[in-house]
């Protein structure tokens, strides 16, 4: 019998799978350009409610017997969801799952920091496009930025070290040495990573990227003169790369989709608030796992579905060569 082993989640190009991100709902207050611009609307197309607790407890376990050390909460906005504390208590003591992180856009972190420390969370990404206030505001459609920051200062008054802060990269909006220089002040005596990410193209957002869309090399440019050193990576890190720099506490990093190399270091697979298995942010395929963590004896079934459709795992994005597969926009699978 398998029951007891440990299948490790591998792929047909050798790339294992330790780390999941799990949306837990696609709803979000904010209307970044790049993705919401015209806030949430509820998809009329689609009933089926978001995943249970009780739904997630059992993937959870089922994950963990994959191999799965990792899980990421994305939304939407996954601090909307009202028993957000009971999700991560169960992952953190009930699954199996050795780390539960989550990405937020930060909007209620001043309320919450304390709550999420105690909660046990392993590590909290937030989404800050800009540090100018009214920058923000445009590119987000709210004038949080304040409260965020705030937020950030509560969690390291709480001494919680594993913060990371992303950034879209918006062509004439948050890419000029001005803004790189703020940053930079910024993680000077701050603890965080502060990682760009290069705008993907989604099928909602052709337009958006075309306009905004511009390569990474600029970001790397004003690194390379300014001495920041490129920190050399495991192969299971993850698509992330990072520099450091001896006068600094914190660390950059840049996420460059379209870079040659990117997918090979994809360590992820998604799972969406409804519960569709998604083998790549921009895959075509996405296949319904939800009718497997009904019971507590479905976990075999569970483990089998799971592996058999990685197989099917494509070894790159194609988005160079325009494909955006089903991936309307990223609210739905959290980035
Ligand atoms: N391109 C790049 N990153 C995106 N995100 C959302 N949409 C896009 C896009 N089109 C990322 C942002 C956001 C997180 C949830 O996903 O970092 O904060
Ligand atoms: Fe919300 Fe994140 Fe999309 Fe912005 S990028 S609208 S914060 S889901």
């Amino acid at each position: 019998m398998l029951n007891n082993i440990i299948t490790m989640l591998k792929d047909s190009f050798g790339r294992k799978f330790p780390y999941i991100r799990l949306s837990i709902t696609d709803v979000c207050n904010f209307k970044c350009g790049y993705c919401l611009p015209n806030g949430y609307q509820k998809d009329k197309s689609d009933n089926r409610k978001f995943l249970s607790s009780e739904e997630i407890e059992k993937l959870a376990k089922g994950l963990s017997k994959l191999g799965v050390s990792k899980i990421r909460l994305t939304g939407g906005e996954p601090t909307v969801r009202k028993d957000l504390f009971d999700i991560i208590k169960i992952l953190k003591n009930k699954s199996g799952i050795k780390k539960t992180v989550i990405t937020t856009n930060g909007y209620r972190l001043d309320q919450i920091a304390e709550k999420l420390v105690d909660s046990g969370i392993d590590g909290i990404n937030i989404s800050i496009d800009s540090l100018n206030r009214d920058t923000f505001k445009t590119i987000t459609g709210h004038d949080r930025l304040p409260e965020i920051l705030k937020g950030i200062e509560k969690l390291q008054k709480l001494n919680f070290k594993n913060i990371k802060i992303n950034a879209v990269l918006l062509n004439g909006i948050n890419s000029t040495k001005k803004d790189f220089k703020e940053w930079s002040n910024f993680i000077k005596s701050n603890e965080i990573t502060f990682r760009y990410i290069e705008l993907m193209q989604t099928g909602d957002s052709i337009e958006y990227f075309k306009r905004y869309h511009i390569s990474s090399k600029i970001f790397t440019d004003y690194l390379n003169e300014n001495n920041w050193i490129f920190q050399t990576h495991g192969k299971d890190s993850g698509p992330s790369k990072n520099y450091i720099h001896p006068n600094y506490k914190g660390k950059f990093g840049l996420i460059a989709p379209y870079s040659k190399d990117f997918c090979e270091s994809c360590n992820r697979l998604r799972i969406t608030a409804r519960g569709d298995l998604r083998l790549c942010l921009f895959g075509s395929t996405g296949i319904n796992i939800r009718h497997l963590i009904q019971r507590d004896d479905q976990l075999d079934e569970l483990k089998d579905l799971i592996l058999k459709q990685l197989q099917f795992k494509k070894e790159s994005h194609y988005l160079e060569l325009g494909e955006t597969g089903l991936t309307k926009n990223l609210s739905q699978t959290g980035g």
